[in-house]
């Protein structure tokens, strides 16, 4: 039996967890036991448990606790929780998934004490290492042991960054294995797209229809914390809502709703509140987050799991930030890179208005990626 413990704390991460929970539950229950640690990082109800409940995901072992603080005191704080849970379990492998202070404080704390770490969406790069989640990226892919990249694109990055794509086992810190395997949030849009259509009331709940509403999310800390930034984009989402009279609905993240509050004046809030097509609401479920990106019109967001969904569920999307990790998607014409622009935001979503016959090739996997994660994760261990 193999032993992993599998680390979560953010929203993204509580989600990409679920694909592999789902494939070791189902098919490799007999050989792979996986023990949760939540570092909590996220800790309100609609921004971690909600996805433990409704994705399936067995309730973490462990909960760190850490909750939010600055970068540093919050990562020291999960390393230090972290190793104790390693060094009193001994799991063979650690699991990380994308690229927050979580997936950080994993790959620090593992690394250091010769357990070897997975690290899932391995490659992906932004080339703004003011990101800190390039920071946390980059450290994490070159602590790990196995590196999985959801696209071709980030296989590519490795290996421009000195790894072997010759993958000889056995593998180890200092001889990793890197694999294109598809992307685990790509099986599960698949596994819950019909769920959400059933389940999900949010349409309903927010007097919205199909295809007469724009989605968007905000969340990115050099969005929200540089009042230039966000009200860039509240002007052009303004604009948006003024010639469209389309509905505009913005589940938004805590941190947004409070750095709104601070950043923007107070004319600008009233605007915004005062419009009726613009409805901002809670964070919502995952099934719910389902729903909306699948009925929406076009998408606007800074999320890099919500840019990639809108490519799963084939819509227009407008990525407010200077430059993505999923490039394929801008390439493929299907989003635009807007960054926090107004007249950018606003152009981007005229052009995708009136644009017709656009094509989203599969470049995300066949829906099978952590059963591959898993395959892999049991060849490696015979080696
Ligand atoms: C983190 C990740 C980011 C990821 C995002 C997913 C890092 C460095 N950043 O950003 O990569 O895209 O999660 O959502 O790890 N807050 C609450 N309730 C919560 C959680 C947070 O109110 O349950 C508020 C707090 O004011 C907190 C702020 O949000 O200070 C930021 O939270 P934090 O986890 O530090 O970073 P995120 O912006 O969520
Ligand atoms: N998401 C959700 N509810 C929301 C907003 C986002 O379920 O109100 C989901 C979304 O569908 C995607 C993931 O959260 O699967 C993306 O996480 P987030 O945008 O917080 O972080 P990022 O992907 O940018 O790291």
């Amino acid at each position: 039996m193999i032993k992993i413990v599998t680390i979560i704390g953010a929203r993204p991460q509580i989600i990409k967890a679920a694909a592999l929970s789902r494939a070791i539950r189902e098919k490799f229950s007999d050989r792979i036991v996986e023990f949760i640690v939540h570092t909590g990082q996220h800790y309100d109800r609609n921004m971690s448990q909600v996805f433990i409940d409704e994705l399936g995901i067995p309730e973490p072992d462990i909960n760190l606790n850490v909750g939010s603080a600055s970068h540093g005191v919050q990562t020291a704080k999960m390393i230090e929780g972290i190793e104790k849970v390693l060094q009193e379990y001994k799991p063979d492998f650690l699991i990380l998934y994308g690229d927050t202070n979580s997936t950080l404080a994993g790959a620090v704390a593992a690394s250091k004490i010769h357990i070897p770490v997975i690290h899932v969406e391995a490659g992906l790069r932004s080339f703004n290492k003011k990101m800190p989640e390039e920071i946390n990226r980059i450290v994490c892919d070159h602590a790990s042991t196995l590196l999985f990249s959801p696209t071709k694109t980030g296989y590519n990055n490795l290996v421009r960054e000195g790894f072997n794509p010759a993958n000889k086992t056995p593998f180890s810190i200092d001889h990793p294995g890197i694999f294109h395997c598809g992307d685990v949030m790509y099986d599960n849009s698949l596994f819950f797209s019909e769920i959400a259509e059933e389940k999900s009331e949010v349409l309903k709940r927010n007097d919205l229809s199909k295809d007469k509403f724009l989605l968007g999310t905000i969340h990115r800390d050099n969005n929200t914390d540089d009042p230039d930034r966000l009200k860039a984009i509240f002007k052009g989402i303004l604009k948006i809502a003024n010639e469209s009279h389309m509905d505009i609905v913005l589940p938004l993240h805590p941190r947004t709703s409070k750095k709104m509050e601070q950043n923007l004046t107070d004319s600008l809030n009233e605007r915004i509140s005062k419009k009726v097509n613009i409805k901002i609401i809670e964070p919502v479920s995952f099934l719910d987050m389902i729903a909306l990106e699948k009925n929406a019109k076009m998408i606007l967001t800074d999320s890099g799991g919500v840019q990639k969904e809108a490519y799963f569920f084939q819509k227009p999307c407008i990525i407010m930030r200077a430059q993505t990790e999923w490039v394929e998607i801008v390439e493929n014409k299907t989003a635009i890179v807007s960054d926090a622009d107004e007249k950018s935001i606003y152009d981007a979503w005229k052009y995708f208005r009136t644009s017709k016959g656009i094509l989203f090739p599969p470049i995300f996997g066949d829906g099978h990626a952590a059963e591959f994660i898993c395959k892999t994760i049991l060849n490696a261990r015979k080696n």
